[in-house]
């Protein structure tokens, strides 16, 4: 985790003009980095740039990864000292999917199901990294860093900075600041993972229901004048064609279905078309506003 942090920084002290080779405002693109959230879309920008990397499978995305700068003067040959960024990168990706599987499994297991049935359900996960600088700012009373949102994925996993605090999360309808420690991983609920059980049924589906056992969590990140800080954010999504819906066993004519079925293709894309503010992106996945 220290080596993950330090290579990660490492990447945002580069010069600007090195970095600006990976600079896109496209959300499609699979390696990219980029600014706020959703610079096209968004009036109020964030404080925050971002590298975001897609991690599954390694082979096919590790090659396209920005590798040490070749360029050679002083400060490159002190980074020649260091463990190459994309192994220390890659081997952090690996431990993480490993991690979000058997949280996925005591989640299962907590809801009375088999251990492999989320990770089933879920298909073959891709997994999205979002390595978040947040520099120093002048009036942090004035922004966000990233404002209050939920993960449309299914489970995030947060290597925070052990030094700055910034991540804060809505609870009883209150904003809680989560402190870094150093040895500790936040883990995130998303939205595909309002996981709910029918008591009578004992099903666990990934769709969500507002009156899931798990509920997505609404979190935010702050930022200071004192100090940049630094989080990286481990996302395992659902496989793209997946349909999301209850389970036969959970709607009847007294019980519909909350939401209607979509792929999480294509809620992720209407995830990335909005701001991140907006009203929750499940809303627009209602079963009224669907025709
Ligand atoms: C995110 C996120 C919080 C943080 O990247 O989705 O919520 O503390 N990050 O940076
Ligand atoms: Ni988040």
């Amino acid at each position: 985790m220290v080596k993950m942090m330090a290579t990660c920084l490492e990447f945002f002290r580069l010069p600007p003009e090195e970095k600006a080779k990976l600079y896109s405002d496209d959300p499609s693109k699979k390696i990219r980095l980029s600014t706020s959230f959703n610079v096209k879309k968004e009036l109020v920008h964030n404080w925050r740039d971002y590298l975001r990397l897609h991690c599954y499978p390694l082979e096919e995305y590790v090659p396209g990864w920005p590798s040490n700068p070749s360029s050679f003067n002083l400060f490159f040959l002190l980074l020649l000292l260091l463990p190459p960024r994309r192994e220390v990168v890659s081997a952090y990706c690996k431990e993480v999917r490993q991690l979000g599987f058997r949280l996925l499994g005591a989640i299962s297991q907590s809801l009375g199901l088999e251990e492999d049935h989320i990770e089933r359900a879920l298909g073959e996960q891709e997994q999205h990294m979002a390595i978040n600088y947040y520099p120093k700012c002048p009036e942090p009373e004035l922004t966000y860093g990233l404002p209050a949102h939920t993960d449309p994925n299914a489970l995030t996993i947060l290597l925070q900075d052990s030094d700055v605090a910034g991540l804060q999360v809505l609870r009883d309808s209150k904003w809680m600041a989560v402190d870094p420690k150093p040895t500790a991983l936040v883990i995130n609920i998303g939205d595909q993972l309002q996981v709910t059980m029918d008591r009578s049924h004992a099903l666990c589906c990934t769709e969500a229901l507002s009156n899931g056992r798990y509920n997505s969590v609404c979190h935010r990140a702050v930022v200071n004048s004192n100090k940049e800080r630094m989080s990286v954010a481990s996302f395992l999504c659902p496989c793209n064609n997946v349909i999301i819906s209850p389970p036969k066993e959970l709607v009847s004519e007294g019980a519909p279905a909350t939401y209607r079925r979509y792929t999480y293709d294509e809620y992720y894309k209407k995830f990335w078309s909005r701001n991140l503010d907006d009203e929750h992106c499940l809303e627009l996945f209602k079963r009224e506003k669907a025709f």
